[in-house]
């Protein structure tokens, strides 16, 4: 069976209005801008509206991916949606999703990856269209990071913000289109990045809620190390199974978590820091949602053309990791 090229036909991305600064945080915890900037390349991120939800950033970031691509909700036959931080647990985002757009046919559902969620949705989405059970399928990574967010924690509360982007799928024309996916999990390391609370193993209860065991809990400086090491070998494995040479990539969209872990992947692959994307100084890490945000920016800015190499790549908790070649 010859397979369908897949690409990307449209790119969106939405952050909420609401921003919260490192001067704003100075007034919160114990920290101050300057340690932010030099250990996280973050200056501040978008926060959402108490009546925001993450479906509610996924369907303005749709609405804008879909209207490029040209594709009307009706013609969307998947939607997959990345998220630590679903509306609820169930009906999936996804679903709630579909029906904000109006998106009949689409079968939908959540992909949960951490910040690796967005690539491991791409792949998904990229099979169903490349065996042709699928043409036309609308990805998105959507976090409200700050609602799972202990702004008493100065380890993570200076990390995240909310932020959702999202990419329409579709048939390209060959030599376009998805080169390669190299996914990866290491469930050893789990403990490392979680939310222990509100699920089966241990459900709300007012014990969990005064352990605050809702709140994001991660081990940094052990992530830091596994970040250093796993982006640059991902990429470099992507490109590799994709037959593309370093020298030939264009353009890298990493994982917006910390500067210096991307400058570590940049150093490895050999590319200077001109052919990076690099926003996270105004979103912060926004997980699933970094990826395609740094994307639709991109774009946006005209930092791609057709016919340019590119190169995503990601890690988060659970451990995962995934890295994609994508020609423009
Ligand atoms: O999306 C996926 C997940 N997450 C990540 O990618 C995060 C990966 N980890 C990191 O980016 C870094 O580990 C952090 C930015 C979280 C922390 O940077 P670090 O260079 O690893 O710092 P550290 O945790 O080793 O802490 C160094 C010092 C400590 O003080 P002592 O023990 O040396 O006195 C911390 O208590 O910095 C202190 N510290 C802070 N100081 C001011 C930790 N957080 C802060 C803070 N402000 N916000």
């Amino acid at each position: 069976m010859s397979l369908q090229a897949v690409g990307v036909l449209g790119t969106g991305k939405y952050v909420p209005e609401r921003v919260l600064t490192n001067h704003d945080l100075e007034n919160m915890v114990d920290t101050n801008d300057e340690w932010i900037v030099t250990r996280t390349g973050i200056r501040e991120r978008r926060i959402a509206s108490p009546e925001q939800a993450s479906s509610d950033l996924a369907y303005e970031a749709s609405k804008i991916a879909l209207n490029k691509a040209g594709i009307a909700p009706e013609e969307i036959d998947l939607i997959i949606v990345a998220t630590i931080t679903p509306d609820m647990s169930f009906p999936s985002t996804a679903c709630i999703l579909q029906d904000k757009l109006g998106a009949k046919k689409a079968a939908a559902f959540d992909l949960s990856a951490a910040c690796s969620g967005f690539i491991y949705s791409l792949a998904n989405a990229t099979n169903f269209i490349a065996t042709g059970t699928y043409k036309y399928a609308l990805v998105v990574g959507a976090e409200c990071l700050s609602k799972i967010t202990d702004y008493t924690d100065r380890n993570t509360c200076i990390l995240f913000g909310d932020g959702a982007g999202a990419v329409v799928l579709g048939p390209v024309a060959e030599g376009r289109g998805f080169k390669s996916f190299e996914l990866g999990a290491d469930g050893t390391g789990g403990d490392l990045l979680k939310i222990a609370g509100g699920g089966s193993r241990c459900p709300a209860s007012p014990q969990s809620l005064e352990g605050k065991q809702h709140f994001i809990y991660m081990a940094g400086a052990e992530v830091f190390k596994f970040a250093v090491r796993i982006m640059g070998s991902a990429a470099e494995d992507a490109l590799r199974k994709a037959g593309i040479a370093k020298s030939e990539v264009d353009l890298l969209v990493p994982h917006q978590a910390n500067i210096r872990i991307i400058q570590s992947a940049l150093q490895r692959l050999d590319l200077s820091e001109d052919k990076c994307m690099i926003n996270l100084d105004k979103y912060g890490n926004v997980s699933a949602a970094s990826i395609p945000i740094a994307l639709a920016e991109a774009d946006e800015e005209g930092r791609v053309k057709e016919g340019d190499c590119i190169v995503l790549v990601g890690f988060g908790g659970g451990l995962t990791w995934g890295a994609s070649v994508l020609i423009w």
